[in-house]
């Protein structure tokens, strides 16, 4: 909690690619996107790229696009709807939904809000900008080792298993639900990952605020309301 308050939280810039890629690596490996990939990006759409800085340093970033509806497209991978992941003509301009790109942790930052925090501002930029609802690509990270002791379980009945408590059983999904995200249907080669046996999930929130008068202000509101709440929990 002391650490969520010195977090500071702004577009990001191209002098800001350096910690990001640094920052990329450290979360992902060898997968961590790249210097042109980023410059891309922030090229493509400068308020679709958000950092978080502690003392200095990228701590986490989180990157979207906005995209025409989705729901009914057969199955594609991240590297479809990302353009690679550089977003150059995925974005568009007047696309009607937020689609997630990407969002990075520094392994040493996690488990303090900072993911959600980024997330909140994908979601401000939602709000603001009128879009009708955010989709996002989700890893579930548990699903190999729950396949290995359960292998008749499939992958759709897998994305619905919850715990006792309603969250998901998964820890990305869980993720999403805290901000209202639900699960849509689960995407066969999606992106690389073994974890999640290269399924990704996609989810969905929509934006009930669509059309609504004074939503800068609205925007804001709930997502300071936010912050307060994810400060104490
Ligand atoms: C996923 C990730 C962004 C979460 O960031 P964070 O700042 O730790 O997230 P928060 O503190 O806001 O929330 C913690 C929640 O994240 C989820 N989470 C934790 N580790 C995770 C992981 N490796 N992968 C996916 N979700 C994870 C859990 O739901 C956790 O809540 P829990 O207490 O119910 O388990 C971070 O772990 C990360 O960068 N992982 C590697 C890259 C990645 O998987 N990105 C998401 C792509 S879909």
């Amino acid at each position: 909690m002391a650490l969520f308050g010195k977090i500071i939280i702004s577009k990001a810039r191209l002098k800001n690619i350096g910690g990001i890629v640094i920052l990329e690596k450290k979360a992902w490996g060898q997968e961590g996107a790249d210097r042109k990939k980023i410059a891309a990006r922030i090229q493509a759409f400068p308020e679709g790229n958000i950092i978080a800085t502690y003392k200095k340093e990228v701590v986490g970033y989180v990157s979207f696009e906005y995209v025409d509806e989705i729901k009914k497209n057969n199955s594609f991978s991240w590297s479809n709807i990302t353009d690679n992941g550089m977003a150059t003509k995925s974005h568009k301009k007047n696309g009607d939904f937020i689609y997630g790109i990407n969002l990075s942790i520094l392994p040493s930052k996690r488990f303090l809000n900072i993911g959600s925090l980024l997330m909140l501002e994908g979601l401000k930029n939602m709000i603001i900008n009128n879009k009708k609802g955010a989709y996002i690509g989700s890893r579930i990270p548990d699903y190999n080792e729950y396949k290995k002791k359960n292998p008749k379980i499939r992958v759709d009945q897998y994305i619905k298993l919850k715990r006792k408590d309603g969250k998901f059983y998964d820890r990305g999904l869980r993720l999403y639900q805290s901000q209202g995200l639900q699960p849509i249907k689960a995407l066969a080669n999606y992106f690389p990952d073994l974890d999640s046996r290269n399924y990704g999930v996609l989810v969905f929130k929509k934006n009930i605020f669509y059309n609504w008068p004074f939503r800068t202000l609205i925007a804001n509101f709930i997502v300071n309301l936010e912050k307060i709440y994810l400060k104490f929990h």
